[in-house]
């Protein structure tokens, strides 16, 4: 291989890097495919056998727009092999961290994972080589690794590089991200660590990525501020379209007028449902945990209001939905549009959609939820639904239809046509997607979210 700029299907990059990926979810497999397509030598490691094998035949264990693609190219390329056996990444130079930090049960992160995959790899890690913590952990974790690593392997050196990918965009953000940051140690080691990871991403950073290195706990702060600031914004716009709801002002018309201003930008203005999924939730808890630890509970009060404002939504769609059924919704037939947590993602963690569907099928009525692409992940959780095969079906002799994932079928759905086959022309507009004054001329009753 010569040293210098050097091409892969298309792909300039510097040098292959051996890379180890400890974690094959939904962080851990994109990261690892990523790697492959950059032109890097990937071992992917997960303790769950039937996720590998499927990985290994090159289905993704998830919906995510691009994946699919970038691991059947990863896969001929033979740059990439799933596994596992942990004593496969030996020789690695580059071991990254990507298993789940899921909410215990105290609200508090559960760091079992993490603590396991740290034991399970330190036996195969020789000097020189770096641990690379990509999951979201409470500030503190990334020291006490560290101190575990060099006890166990002397000239090891683990260093925090955390992840800011969205889900429906998670191949993009991996390969060109917004920044990166590094958390690394004083001294040598950090400075080694920083020529390694400037290796692994050495194609963004030649396109100008900016590159930020820090210490250990500012890098695990990043990530978790950084999280907790876009569930404050959205829970903001939130308790506006409460204002607005009341005072018969127009939340998106607010949210595009403060929007123009550069300081406050548009970006995640969008009041509706508030947000759910696998991240924004548990973090902004597990960060509030951490700080009533670190005896600074205070200073993140604010959070449990977030969290508060948030849940609140989904209430209020329920009590809408009941006002509008007459009272009770017992016996009455409603279409739920969506049950993703976000379009292109077929994740129903603490989606606020499927809460929702959940909720009113509890009260009595007649859940038909349909999704583009999250049925089946949203009967796992809730099998109790009515789930259909297409929207068409979904709406048919419903008397309230409830638009809850903002996906484009839905936005672009013919009023006129669903007006003929609903039981009641009566929508609820959650994410406010749909086109008012269209789906008013249709003869629809409309309500959407603050406005
Ligand atoms: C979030 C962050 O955006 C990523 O930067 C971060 O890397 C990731 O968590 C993580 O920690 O792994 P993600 O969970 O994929 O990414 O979803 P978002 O796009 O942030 O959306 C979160 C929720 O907020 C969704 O339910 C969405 O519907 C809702 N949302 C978003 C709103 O209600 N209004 C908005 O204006 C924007």
């Amino acid at each position: 291989m010569p040293s210098g700029l050097g091409s892969v299907t298309g792909t300039r990059y510097r040098r292959p890097v051996r890379i180890s990926v400890i974690g094959c979810g939904y962080l851990g497999a994109v990261h690892a495919a990523s790697m492959a397509k950059l032109g890097h030598e990937v071992v992917a490691v997960d303790v769950d056998p039937a996720k590998i094998e499927r990985l290994a035949a090159g289905e993704a264990p998830f919906f995510e727009p691009g994946l699919p693609e970038i691991l059947d190219e990863a896969l001929a390329s033979g740059r990439i092999r799933f596994t596992t056996d942990m004593a496969e990444v030996a020789g690695s130079t580059v071991h990254f961290l990507a298993v789940g930090t899921p909410q215990g049960p105290t609200g508090a992160a559960d760091l079992t994972y993490v603590d396991a995959a740290v034991a399970a790899l330190t036996p195969h890690l020789a000097p020189g080589e770096f641990v690379v913590g990509k999951s979201t952990v409470p500030v503190g974790t990334a020291a006490r690794l560290a101190a575990e690593v060099e006890a166990a392997v002397p000239g090891a050196t683990l260093v925090w590089n955390p992840e800011f990918l969205r889900e429906g965009f998670a191949v993009q953000d991996t390969i060109s991200p917004d920044r990166f940051v590094y958390g690394v140690p004083e001294g040598a080691d950090g400075e080694r660590a920083v020529a390694a990871l400037d290796e692994v991403y050495a194609q963004a950073l030649a396109a100008g990525t900016p590159r930020l290195v820090v210490n250990l706990p500012t890098a695990e702060l990043v990530k978790i501020s950084a999280n907790a600031f876009l569930a404050t914004k959205i829970s903001f716009i939130n308790a506006m379209a409460e204002i607005a709801e009341v005072a018969g002002a127009d939340v998106t018309a607010l949210a595009d007028a403060i929007g123009h201003d550069d300081r406050i930008g548009r970006k995640f203005l969008n009041a509706g449902l508030g947000f759910g999924g696998g991240c924004l939730p548990k973090d902004i808890r597990a960060f509030q945990a951490r700080a009533d630890e670190l005896g600074v509970g205070e200073s993140l009060a604010f959070l449990a209001d977030v969290d508060a404002t948030n849940l609140r939504r989904r209430a209020h769609v329920v009590d809408l939905a009941t006002e509008l059924l007459g009272g009770s919704v017992a016996g009455k037939r409603v279409a739920v549009l969506g049950l993703a947590f976000k379009p292109n993602s077929d994740d129903v963690r603490d989606s606020p959609a499927l809460d929702i569907a959940a909720r009113l099928q509890e009260l009595g009525a007649s859940v038909g939820a349909y999704d583009p692409e999250a049925v089946e992940t949203a009967r796992r959780l809730h099998p109790e639904l009515d789930y259909a095969a297409s929207a068409t079906q979904a709406l048919e002799g419903a008397d309230l239809v409830l638009v809850l994932t903002e996906w484009t079928v839905f936005r672009e759905l013919d009023p006129a046509e669903v007006a003929s086959l609903v039981a009641s022309p009566v929508v609820v507009d959650g994410r406010n997607c749909l086109d008012r004054d269209a789906w008013t001329a249709a003869g629809f009753t409309y309500r959407g979210m603050g406005r």
